[in-house]
């Protein structure tokens, strides 16, 4: 699971005819990991449909398992998960190995600390630099005892010791960034933590792990304070009930097809099963401001959350300022965006994305060097890009490869742009792919490219 550099599998992503057909992307990353973890923690099975079979949830899966749980695939395709029971994790035998998700990782960290267990956290060259301060921190609070790595910069990193507290203190605590990693890595310790830990939201984020805990059944309330921001605040010592989840299909992978429908002339793409949760669903609402042509069909509930199908057809985009207060709700899409930018009319620019510089590359500047080696104008600033689009003409594409750094996003990112480039787009590294995705390129060449 984690990628050496020894064997980087390179691969150039060439122009394409227009793109046709209906696809169903899997499952939802944040929601497929949520369902393993909470299932882990019901005494009974709960069962899962629809799972996204990616190396990261795979990793969370196989962590789950090293502290006791039962998580199989079934002969149907579904996933069954016989939990231990909140306050019931075993000491894992062996370090946990969290490849490249940074999810798996902070969401554990946040199980681990209410447990009286100790754990090692380890994980691929990408992860190994993320910073884990975020969580240490009101972990810390909660009583958890933490032995991390110092990075060059001075920032926490894996590999990390964990010392879970037993029993924890009940914390209120104000988010300082708006990360639905760290909110959740609090709300899960909060599970075995006796009273009510509290988690204060300024800016919203994802929501699938307030959602998925009411489903479990534990008590968890969520209400606006007098500034606006979310108060989330769940009891502790919570009894989890197993539950049926099916898990709708993941928006974040659906961009890198809904942009390359809108982008390569002629197109026109059926997404089937896309959920469409507001705290996600940014994206689909800028490539609309941008001019795209995304009609929503057959609106449902899936698994509790909005789903539909999105028919998307090619559509000349114009460049646009934007709001960087939708940036939470989509967070996970702007390389995908970035490529949309680049060939729309005009220019586009973007504001209050510090955050991408501590995803799985710096994305801020990978993608601006990736776009500019495909042949964008692209201006690097602090907090985001300035694009310049070519109003729907060919980049001229890559002499070499880009590199990837070992993140999935910006392998499909730039295969996407491939697509509509004179030459192809060569990535250094096609691998990373499969931490999310590991069906994208087959479902690429589905669609003609
Ligand atoms: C996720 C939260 C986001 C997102 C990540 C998945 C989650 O991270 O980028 O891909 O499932 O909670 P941050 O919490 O760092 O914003």
């Amino acid at each position: 699971m984690s990628h050496d550099t020894t064997s980087m599998r390179p691969h150039r992503f060439r122009p394409a005819g227009a793109l046709k057909g209906r696809i169903r992307v899997p499952g939802d990353k944040s929601i497929s990991h949520r369902s393993i973890m909470l299932g882990a923690l019901a005494v009974g099975e709960t069962r899962v449909t629809g799972l996204l079979e990616g190396e990261d949830v795979l990793a969370t899966a196989a962590a789950m398992r090293a502290m006791g749980a039962q998580v199989e695939r079934t002969g149907d395709g579904a996933w069954s998960v016989h939990g231990v029971g909140v306050g019931a994790l075993l000491q894992p035998q062996g370090p946990l190995d969290m490849g490249n998700s940074g999810t798996s990782t902070r969401l554990l960290m946040g199980l681990v600390a209410s447990h009286p267990i100790t754990a090692t956290f380890v994980g691929d060259a990408s992860l190994s630099k993320r910073p884990m301060g975020r969580v240490i921190d009101p972990l810390s609070t909660m009583g958890a005892s933490f032995e991390a790595t110092v990075s060059p910069k001075g920032s926490q990193t894996l590999p990390l010791i964990l010392k879970g507290a037993y029993p924890a203190v009940p914390i209120r605590y104000r988010l300082p960034m708006a990360s639905a990693q760290v909110k959740s890595a609090i709300l899960l310790a909060g599970l075995n933590t006796p009273g009510i830990t509290t988690v204060v939201e300024p800016i919203p984020t994802r929501d699938h792990s307030e959602r998925m805990l009411r489903g479990f059944g534990a008590d968890l309330s969520v209400e606006t304070d007098a500034d606006g921001a979310r108060v989330i605040s769940i009891r502790g010592e919570a009894e989890l009930k197993p539950q049926t989840i099916e898990v709708p299909g993941d928006p974040s992978s659906a961009a890198f097809f809904i942009v390359a429908a809108l982008v390569v002339p002629g197109s026109e793409v059926l997404i089937e099963n896309v959920g469409l949760n507001p705290t996600r669903a940014g994206i689909v609402e800028v490539l609309r401001q941008m001019g795209g042509s995304i009609e929503e069909l057959n609106p449902r509930e899936v698994g509790g959350e909005p789903v539909a199908d999105l028919l998307v057809r090619h559509s000349a985009l114009k460049g646009i300022a934007i709001d960087p207060s939708i940036v939470p709700s989509m967070v996970d899409e702007f390389p995908a965006l970035f490529v949309a930018a680049a060939l729309a009319d005009g220019v586009t620019t973007t504001t209050g994305l510090e955050e991408l510089r501590v995803k799985e590359s710096d994305r801020i500047s990978v993608m601006a060097a990736a776009l500019c080696a495909a042949g964008a104008t692209v201006i690097e600033q602090e907090d985001g890009l300035v694009i310049t689009g070519t109003g729907g003409e060919p980049l001229a594409g890559t002499a070499g490869a880009i590199a990837t750094h070992l993140d999935h996003r910006i392998a499909m990112s730039m295969a996407v742009a491939g697509l509509v480039s004179r030459t192809g787009v060569e990535v250094d590294d096609v691998r990373p792919i499969a931490t999310s995705f590991p069906t994208f390129q087959s479902m690429l060449e589905g669609l003609g490219a």
